[in-house]
């Protein structure tokens, strides 16, 4: 019931040029792909180019951050009014490289969150627990916080993503099982149906991310809360990515 949402975040990776060559095989070869909601998120610069090269396409362009404020002295931020004037349907926010090297804490997602669902962008919001938490067994905790900070206020579930990325999983090979990865994907959905209700809850996407490659996608995408997947490394060649927007499909 849920249509999977593969995503692939290109992260400070690709000039122009090199992003529409590979949005174009992207698009050549995706065309006639059923069942699953793609999207790419390239780096700010490229944004209009990819979505101008994607205008006869349902592949979507995210964008990897976003300001909470719309506009004003803010030097450097780019705001979700003005990332979707440049082709912008979705917007990644609270990755855990922002967290971790830029001071996002989960009150700033939140007001990222609320300001992206506000302009009628979808919104993907990102969780996941450090290795530390993990081992400590506050996996759940870490998560259940993260939540309450990025979805207070946030009442459109319909824009709304949750992307489940273990910070140690991240552009380090090592994966979660898909067992691992579907005990919090269960727990985000049952956060989820306190917050929102059961009905609501079975509605929102809820993607892995960390080390997805054509290998291991589909038994991820396989259990039964894993709604697609948020892809960094892996999406940076045509064909790993296309290979796991396959593996999403449902059989
Ligand atoms: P990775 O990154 O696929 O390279 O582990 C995932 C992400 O950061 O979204």
């Amino acid at each position: 019931m849920r249509t999977p949402f593969v995503v692939g975040n290109w992260k400070l990776n690709k000039t122009i040029a090199e992003a529409l060559a590979h949005v174009t095989e992207i698009k050549n070869q995706l065309g006639a792909v059923k069942g699953v909601q793609v999207g790419v998120a390239p780096p700010a610069t490229a944004i209009y180019a990819v979505g101008k090269r994607l205008e006869d396409s349902a592949i979507a362009v995210c964008a990897q951050d976003a300001y909470w404020e719309p506009n004003g002295a803010w030097t450097g931020e780019l705001s979700p009014q003005i990332l979707q004037d440049a082709g912008a349907s979705w917007i990644i926010v609270g990755h855990s490289e922002r967290r971790q090297h830029f001071n996002e804490t989960n009150e700033t997602v939140g007001k990222k969150a609320r300001a992206v669902i506000g302009c009628a962008i979808g919104a993907i919001v990102c969780v996941g627990e450090t290795l530390a938490e993990r081992d400590a067994g506050r996996t759940l905790g870490v998560i259940d916080a993260q939540l309450a900070g990025a979805l207070e206020g946030v009442t459109n579930t319909e824009l709304l993503v949750i992307a489940y990325e273990p910070v140690w999983a991240i552009g380090t090979g090592r994966t979660a099982t898909p067992a691992q990865a579907q005990e919090v994907h269960a727990h985000i959905r049952t956060q989820l149906a306190g917050r929102y209700g059961a009905e609501t809850s079975q509605k929102v996407r809820i993607q892995y991310g960390g080390s997805v490659k054509p290998s291991n996608a589909a038994e991820l995408m396989s259990q039964p809360d894993i709604d697609g997947a948020l892809v960094g490394g892996a999406s940076l060649e045509a064909a790993d990515f296309i290979a796991i927007v396959k593996a999403a499909r449902p059989s």
